[in-house]
């Protein structure tokens, strides 16, 4: 394999950065030349390629975002699409492919070289930490220092006027970071898709704290907890239970910036380098993880998706408690 590519694909995650930085020195270590995809694929069907060597990667392990800019394409899911992007790849000798990206992305990827012949192999991007096949993906503790900021913030407020606020955290349809960033933030309740909660319990809940004078409250609302999310999850304890003055805070995509932390940052380089010498050892269509802090290969296949266990409710039910 003389020259491989690298891609970001999907929602861009804090890290994404640092994994390019791995998988392009990597890859010049082991003698080979690098283009970067831009524009995740939608980039790659209009052959929008650049060439990338060490320098080309400097002073960025540090920055958010991603470098090579990201899609969502609707483009690459059509036969037509990815014809086109295997005659672009072809036409650039392409040999093997790094893809940074979420369950979308390495979806698009097995059908690609089903199409192509090209393997490729990925590191998991995405704030959501949904994959099976690795305990963190890239961007997640970020995001849980982002929200744990905000919480923070918001508890400032909260506490001076005495109010109930309903703070509402990215995840897609996993509760990971409403999880863990309620528990980081110490806050009163969490609300997760994977193990609902009635707006009984919620109420009961806020009712208990305020006999015990408490008074104020932070409740983390995963935004694919109910339809509506914390706006709708506000309404309906208002309509039961009005004792507070409440407000709703969306916190949104500040919880995709930012530099990323030094747990993301060793994540990607250490995700990027394992995926870039798996390529060249011959591995294909597979994700590199860590699990128990080990590399770790799963195939594209079966990495969507990875959800809260709803089988193990302890930790919500200690945060319940230390936030009680
Ligand atoms: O997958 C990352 C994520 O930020 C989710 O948490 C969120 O639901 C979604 O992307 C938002 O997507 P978009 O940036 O396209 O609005």
């Amino acid at each position: 394999m003389k020259k491989i590519a690298v891609i970001t694909s999907g929602g861009d995650a804090p890290g994404m950065n640092a994994g390019i930085r791995a998988v392009v020195r990597t890859a010049i270590f082991h003698n080979m030349e690098v283009v970067g995809i831009r524009r995740g694929y939608d980039g790659f069907i209009d052959g929008d390629f650049i060439p990338m060597d060490t320098n080309s990667v400097s002073d960025i392990i540090q920055r958010g975002g991603t470098l090579l800019k990201t899609s969502r394409s609707e483009r690459f899911r059509t036969k037509e699409g990815m014809l086109e992007a295997r005659r672009k790849a072809n036409e650039a000798e392409i040999e093997g492919i790094v893809l940074i990206g979420g369950d979308g992305t390495f979806k698009g990827a097995d059908e690609f070289s089903e199409v192509s012949g090209i393997p490729s192999m990925g590191i998991p991007g995405t704030i959501d930490n949904d994959l099976f096949g690795t305990d963190f993906t890239i961007g997640y503790d970020t995001a849980l220092n982002t929200v744990i900021e905000a919480v923070d913030k918001i508890r400032d407020t909260a506490t001076s006027h005495h109010r109930l606020f309903f703070v509402e955290v990215m995840g897609r349809d996993a509760g990971f970071i409403a999880l863990n960033g309620g528990i980081g933030s110490g806050a009163e309740d969490i609300l997760i898709p994977e193990i609902r909660t009635s707006i009984d319990d919620v109420v009961s809940r806020i009712d208990a704290g305020r006999k015990r004078n408490k008074s104020s409250f932070i409740i983390i609302v995963a935004e694919g907890d109910i339809p509506g999310g914390a706006f709708e999850i506000a309404k309906q304890v208002k309509e039961k239970y009005n004792y507070f003055e409440t407000r709703v805070t969306v916190i949104g995509h500040m919880q995709r910036g930012g530099s990323p932390t030094c747990f993301d940052r060793i994540l990607a380089s250490r995700l990027g380098v394992a995926a870039t010498e798996g390529l060249i050892a011959g591995r294909k269509n597979e994700m590199a993880g860590l699990i128990n802090n080990q590399i770790a290969f799963t195939p594209f296949s079966k990495t969507c998706k990875q959800l809260v266990d709803p089988n193990n409710e302890a930790l919500l039910q200690m945060a319940r408690m230390l936030g009680s």
